[in-house]
């Protein structure tokens, strides 16, 4: 249970991108000072004294809550990019959204095999996008230590996609059944 009333920040919007789609949107809880301030702390408390290195975000909602969480960590920042945005050699991941599909990369000495690393995004809906992200970080040979959102689309069973490949080492902030 998070000590911090978000759900008054976030907001459905209801057919966006398309048809069938609630969007959640989460730039009001990180424009409310203490909002963001709430979501940061609680998801790096989760994580303290794991010895975590790095953090793994997705382009491009993940840097908006994986930067602020991995300097609170005191770990490093890794980006997960769309295809063409990194400008060294890069290892690449192919997976499904919950609308459509899409590529993601990080670059391909952007973590060594001491790594401990978490994968923290805004939302988790299908799972695809963290399951890729997780997928990068075993080709980088580094170790997956689990999985941080601010929201949970739980009625899209993320955690049984995640469990299938990486545990249940899955905590979220905000969980919608
Ligand atoms: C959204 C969200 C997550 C992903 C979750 O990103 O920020 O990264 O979808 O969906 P999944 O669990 O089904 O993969 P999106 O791809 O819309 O792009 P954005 O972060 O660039 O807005
Ligand atoms: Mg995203």
């Amino acid at each position: 249970m998070s000590k911090f009333d978000y759900q008054d920040l976030v907001c459905d919007i209801p057919d966006y991108p398309e048809p069938g789609v609630i969007f959640k949107d989460i730039t009001p809880l990180i424009a409310d000072p203490q909002g963001f301030s709430a979501v940061i702390d609680e998801l790096a408390e989760h994580f303290l004294g794991r010895g975590i290195t790095k953090v793994v975000g997705a382009e491009a909602r993940g840097f908006l809550v994986g930067a602020p969480v991995a300097y609170r960590l005191g770990a490093g920042f890794v980006p997960a990019r769309k295809p063409g945005k990194l400008p060294r050699e890069v290892i690449s991941q192919c997976y499904a959204l919950e609308y459509g599909t899409d590529e993601i990369q990080i670059h391909a000495d952007a973590l060594t095999p001491d790594d401990k690393v978490i994968v923290i995004d805004d939302l988790v809906a299908t799972g695809g996008t963290a399951v890729a992200c997780a997928q990068l970080v075993e080709q980088a040979g580094a170790s997956v230590e689990g999985f941080g959102f601010a929201l949970e689309l739980a009625y899209l069973n993320p955690r049984d996609v995640i469990a299938e490949t990486f545990g249940q080492e899955v905590f979220s902030l905000i969980v919608v059944d």
